[in-house]
């Protein structure tokens, strides 16, 4: 049980006390009773979770008892318990807001804990544990949290004609959990089934106070039959008791037909109307054939904007005439033109006006004045008869303007009748617009490196129509400097055009889209320069004389220099063994400052440095540097590789220099010097060895000495120096045979090996020979010093 490690510190003094008298079971002496199934609250409610310590009768002493309420989300493991509440020593420490256990009820050993305004996050499982000196106990009860669903449906009565289709719809809001039963469901007379088709139900979404809301909408085609049918809704919820069902009758009608008003009066009426008709005929031919009416001309009707090479459609009306003779003239006056034009006429005549409209000969004649790119089509007009004996005539004109041509022309139109002295005549201005160049961010690569090519992109979206002016300013040290200028109709203008070498050049992309707008690309070439580049604002700069518009974007250009190296110089050229040498690195035209450089020998790290305060700025803007690195070389390094690598911000990978350890002057070291057989007798020829190796360059010389005295016996043999391949350095032999006397016993052998770079260290051996049978002394080790080099 985790609670009881939880409670150790806090009910010590109890526990101690209990232990003292009786094993405490795991699950105490108290009985303890709460909710004896799940809790199921309503959110934002009230609610009281019960646990009571049965038999006691009494009231207990507040002082004996201990109470904690534990928390724990469904399903989640033990460790994830939380405290709600505590009651120890009398006092209450409620760490859930609201939380109460009530001292009254506490006397009769009841703990139950009221929650107020309980949330979804409360959901879970509730542990009560009661301590009453000397017993304790516990129980678990859950507590399930939800919001109660408010269904609604669209209507519920709907009427539905017979052969149409409508749909009824049922919202489902505010419930919690997700998890929902919902069903359509049909009753008729006999029977009610769950409908399975027809049915669109949406995903549940989320309110913002954790509820959620969904709905279902059920389509209706029924036929008569179906009339008086009910369809529900049927919604079932864990917070519901009982499921929802919301009704909807269904009404079927037949389609309203248009019936005559009676079949008994239409008898009746036609007669009388038949007398109606032949009054009125009279009266009615006058209307209709003789009585002139003139034409009302509407203004001529145009959309809210006219744009270039954008179809438009302009219209007039010219309604409720008498004849039906009518003429049609429109015309057009540019704005360089000081008259109107006519571009297209339109005569509408009938050649014999009896009552017989079915018989009228009719002639109409439309022609358009060829007019070269026109941007006007006339639809030929077409003549409505009014019951009234008035005609009607729509006129429509496509229009399909150009800026250039069309702007600012005036169109018009007259209307001639019989019954106008004058035409009537009615204008309207075209204002003809362009579509304004939108600007996106001026595009540069990431990396913008010194003294490489670079092209700094402007694009132009989306305008018409052309031309378009560019410019391009640079800015730097709060000095503007316009580079390229290209303006409509004149010749392009670079910056430095005059001089040999221009630094910029500038080329233009341009592409027309379907819809006749313009895409252009301004692209300005050059190769930047730290020192007349770096932070320098590039400015484009675009005007758009048909729409008057004028925009522009601005770049920075952040300029990087990359590393340059020479290679690594080695002070001495050959280092030596043992010996401080100096390496040196020679990084140069970077920028930024910061540089890293981390030697390496075959690929371990050395050192690492950083140049910030070494690096020196040059004329041109960019930095300087030599690394230098000390180091004393050991014979192991022969050949290795030495690495200057340097990480800098304008490379992405860190790039080096490197040479090899190779030459790498080593001196020689004696491996032994050593007589064979160890002690000869004398008159025996004995041979002394000496052994040298690990040294570099090959040249040496073996120089023998006998008791101090330099001695070039011709018994000296010294083999060549032979390589060795695993470490690349040399080892060689010498060996002096001689025939043994009496006086060499106890005689010191001395070589030296003489390396010519490193003459200034020479290696030097020595031992004492010693002679069968004349040794009295005790045998002493063969003298062997090589390694340490013997100061003179
Ligand atoms: C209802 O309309 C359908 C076609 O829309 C038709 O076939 C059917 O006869 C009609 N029913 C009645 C009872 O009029
Ligand atoms: C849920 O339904 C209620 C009541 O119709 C509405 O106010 C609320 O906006 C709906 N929530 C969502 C997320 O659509
Ligand atoms: C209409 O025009 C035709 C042909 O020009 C002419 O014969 C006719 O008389 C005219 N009708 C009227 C009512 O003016
Ligand atoms: C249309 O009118 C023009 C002159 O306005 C005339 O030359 C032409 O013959 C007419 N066409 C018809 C079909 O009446
Ligand atoms: C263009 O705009 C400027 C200022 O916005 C204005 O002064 C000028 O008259 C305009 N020109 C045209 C042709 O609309």
């Amino acid at each position: 049980m985790g609670w009881t490690g939880n409670l150790m510190p806090l009910l010590l003094p109890v526990l101690v006390a209990l232990m003292a008298q009786v094993p405490l079971s795991e699950e105490g002496d108290l009985i303890v009773s709460m909710n004896s199934r799940a809790v199921k609250a309503i959110v934002n409610t009230d609610v009281l979770l019960e646990c009571r310590v049965s038999g006691y009768t009494k009231q207990i002493d507040l002082k004996n008892v201990g109470v904690q309420w534990f928390f724990q989300e469904l399903g989640s493991p033990d460790m994830t318990k939380r405290e709600v509440y505590q009651f120890t020593g009398g006092k209450h420490t409620p760490y859930r807001k609201g939380a109460t256990i009530f001292d009254d009820e506490l006397k009769k050993g009841i703990a139950s804990l009221f929650l107020p305004n309980v949330q979804f996050a409360e959901e879970g499982d509730y542990t009560c544990i009661v301590f009453i000196t000397p017993d304790s106990g516990s129980g678990k009860s859950s507590m399930a949290v939800s919001a109660t669903p408010q269904v609604s449906v669209s209507s519920n009565a709907i009427t539905i004609e017979n052969g149409t289709e409508k749909s009824v719809k049922c919202d489902i809001v505010g419930f919690y959990p997700v998890t929902i039963e919902m069903n359509w469901i049909q009753k008729t007379k006999d029977k009610e089934q769950i409908i399975s088709k027809h049915i669109c139900t949406g995903s549940p979404v989320e309110n913002d106070d954790g509820t959620y809301n969904v709905s279902s909408r059920l389509r209706l085609r029924p036929t008569l039959q179906d009339s008086g049918t009910v369809y529900i809704c049927y919604v079932q919820h864990r917070s519901l008791s009982k499921a929802l069902k919301l009704t909807t009758q269904l009404t079927v009608k037949e389609p309203e037909v248009v019936v005559p008003v009676g079949i008994i009066f239409a008898s009746v009426i036609v007669s009388i109307l038949m007398c109606l008709v032949i009054l009125g005929v009279g009266f009615y031919a006058y209307l209709k054939y003789l009585r002139k009416v003139p034409p009302k001309v509407s203004d001529i009707s145009k959309p809210p904007r006219i744009i270039h090479l954008q179809e438009a459609l302009l219209n007039c009306q010219i309604s409720g005439y008498r004849p039906e003779n009518i003429s049609v003239h429109w015309s057009l006056q540019r704005k360089w033109e000081d008259k109107p034009n006519e571009i297209y006429q339109w005569t509408y005549t009938t050649q014999n006006p009896t009552a017989d409209d079915q018989q009228k000969l009719i002639s109409i004649n439309g022609s358009q004045f060829d007019e070269q790119g026109g941007s006007f089509k006339f639809e030929m007009p077409v003549v409505k008869h009014n019951n009234d004996g008035s005609s009607s005539v729509h006129c429509k004109v496509m229009l399909l303007p150009d800026i250039h041509k069309d702007d600012g022309a005036t169109l018009q139109v007259q209307v001639q009748h019989s019954t106008l002295a004058k035409p009537i005549i009615k204008k309207i201005m075209l204002k003809v617009e362009g579509i304004e160049p939108r600007m996106t961010d001026i595009v540069i690569p990431p990396h913008i490196i010194h003294e490489e090519v670079l092209a700094v992109t402007c694009p132009i979206n989306g305008f018409k129509p052309r031309p378009l002016a560019i410019t391009w300013y640079k800015q730097k040290n709060g000095i503007t400097k316009e580079i390229v200028k290209l303006e409509p109709g004149k010749t392009e203008f670079i910056d430095g055009r005059e001089t040999e070498q221009p630094k910029y050049a500038h080329s233009i992309t341009e592409l027309e889209y379907e819809d006749n707008t313009y895409s252009v690309t301004s692209i300005l070439l050059f190769i930047p320069t730290i020192c007349e580049d770096h932070d320098a604002g590039y400015v484009c700069e675009v005007k758009h004389p048909a729409t008057n518009s004028s925009l522009c974007k601005e770049v920075n250009l952040n300029i990087k220099a990359i590393p340059k190296c020479d290679d690594i110089k080695l002070t001495p050229e050959a280092p030596i063994v043992d010996e401080r040498a100096c390496a040196s690195c020679r990084i140069y035209s970077f920028f930024p400052k910061d540089i890293k450089v981390i030697w390496k020998k075959d690929g371990i790290i050395l050192e690492v440095m950083n140049a910030d305060t070494e690096a020196v700025l040059g004329k041109d803007g960019l930095y300087y540097f030599t690394s230098r690195l000390k180091f004393t070389p050991v014979r192991e390094d022969f050949g290795k590789m030495l690495t200057c690598e340097f990480q800098h911000k304008s490379i992405t990978e860190s790039r080096k220099t490197a040479c090899e350890l190779a030459p790498l002057v080593s001196p020689p070291l004696v491996k032994y010097i050593k007589s064979i057989p160890e002690f000869p007798m004398i008159g025996e020829e004995a041979t002394i060895v000496c052994y040298a190796h690990g040294f570099f360059p090959k040249e040496t010389m073996f120089m023998w000495f006998k008791n101090d005295e330099r001695t070039d016996d011709p018994g000296i043999i010294s083999t060549d120096p032979q390589k060795d391949e695993e470490t690349g350095l040399f080892y060689r032999e010498s060996q002096w045979k001689l025939l043994i006397k009496p006086e060499y016993h106890l005689m010191e052998f001395k070589v030296e090996v003489l390396h010519f770079p490193t003459s200034h260290r020479p290696s030097r051996s020595s031992f004492i020979l010693r002679l069968r049978g004349l040794s009295e002394m005790p045998l002493s080790e063969i003298k062997c010093n090589p390694t340490q080099p013997e100061t003179k």
